[in-house]
């Protein structure tokens, strides 16, 4: 009964978001290429309400709002902090219910998850999708029970963007546009503009958001003399990122720069760049550049190991319960919501950063 009276509701919730939501919101492409945000401008990662500051929700009939969120996995840092984000977002004392699912980063398992999330007739659907492509058919099935997909961190592409309600997440294209122009003007700096600069990329999981996104922003800021020697997937986790580094030590014995789609295959790299008896960081032979931002990035920036991380902020738990507050209340929402993203480098007071921030 609550389902059906809910599922109506939101329907008409879904619609005047879609016809606001969308109507000024444009495909979450790449954003022009302007100045990365440095630590010092970027917005903190507090900024986002914490979940306790939050008035507690409720469904519309007085009961727990009750979120499915089918999750990636558990493959790196940065998934654990939003992991975490989330179940101390969705709490019984915040008015929420979460099944939570673990995918482990396969997305079979996740439309499986979605599927079972619907025969449970939850009020919202929350995914972030291991990769961009092969949602419809479980889409429509959410749809056709009228329960709102709410899109957090990585995108889905689909023909019918009124599949989904709306999405919010990083920006992957311009974190792999300013990590290109860190790395310009670095070498700028050292006096090695115009030096032939061989490069290497470890990628993320292909066709993940945050992989396609980073190659693509990162390619458009390649410089003629910059010769990316070769891309390979590290999955995005650490054991991976070593494996597919050792590759690459022993295919190229002249690598500048190491360009890491994530922190946690960052540190595999370094791992291997130590087994096979070179230097990296900024006293080092090799450049590392990584994303995420994580904790333990700094304290590899702090030990000298790596260079510089372009952030990738995990906290959407509070930012997703906005929107489902927003929902519940029948108003609207932005379609595509961007989050604000700094860099962090070695040139600045990586303790004190460090010490504000919360994963
Ligand atoms: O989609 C975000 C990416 O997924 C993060 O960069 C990575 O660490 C995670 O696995």
């Amino acid at each position: 009964m609550k389902r059906k009276v809910l599922s109506a509701l939101l329907s008409v919730a879904m619609v005047a978001t879609m016809l606001v939501g969308c109507g000024s919101s444009s495909e979450p492409a790449a954003a022009p290429a302007e100045e990365a945000a440095p630590a010092e401008e970027a917005a903190p990662a507090e900024e986002a309400a914490p979940a306790e500051e939050a008035a507690p929700a409720e469904a519309a009939d007085g009961d727990l709002i009750v979120v499915g969120y089918a999750q990636v996995g558990a493959e790196s840092d940065w998934r654990t902090a939003n992991t975490e984000s989330f179940k101390s977002t969705f709490t019984e004392e915040n008015g929420y219910q979460l099944i939570f699912d673990d995918a482990q980063q396969k997305q079979e398992n996740q439309i499986k998850a979605i599927r079972s999330f619907i025969q449970q007739e939850v009020d919202y659907i929350v995914v972030a999708p291991v990769v961009e492509t092969g949602w419809e058919t479980v889409l429509e099935e959410a749809k056709e029970a009228g329960i709102p997909v709410i899109l957090s961190d990585r995108m889905m592409d689909v023909s019918d963007d009124s599949l989904y309600t709306c999405w919010v997440g990083g920006n992957f294209v311009k974190e792999g546009q300013d990590a290109a122009k860190w790395l310009a003007d670095k070498l700028e700096a050292d006096g090695r503009g115009d030096e032939e600069i061989n490069i290497v990329t470890l990628q993320g999981t292909i066709g993940a958001s945050a992989q396609v996104g980073r190659t693509e922003g990162f390619a458009e800021g390649m410089q003629d003399n910059w010769n990316m020697l070769a891309m390979q997937t590290g999955e995005f986790t650490q054991s991976k990122g070593q494996e597919v580094m050792e590759s690459f030590l022993k295919q190229y014995d002249d690598i500048d720069v190491v360009v890491c789609e994530n922190d946690n295959m960052a540190f595999g790299a370094i791992d291997a760049i130590k087994a096979a008896g070179k230097t990296c960081g900024p006293e080092g032979d090799i450049i590392i550049i990584s994303f995420d931002a994580v904790s333990a990035a700094f304290d590899s920036m702090i030990a000298g190991d790596m260079n510089a991380s372009f952030e990738c902020n995990p906290l959407h738990g509070p930012r997703v319960a906005e929107i489902i507050q927003k929902l519940e209340a029948g108003e609207s929402v932005d379609k595509v919501q961007y989050v604000d993203e700094a860099y962090f480098d070695t040139t600045m007071d990586l303790k004190a950063i460090q010490a504000e921030r919360l994963y």
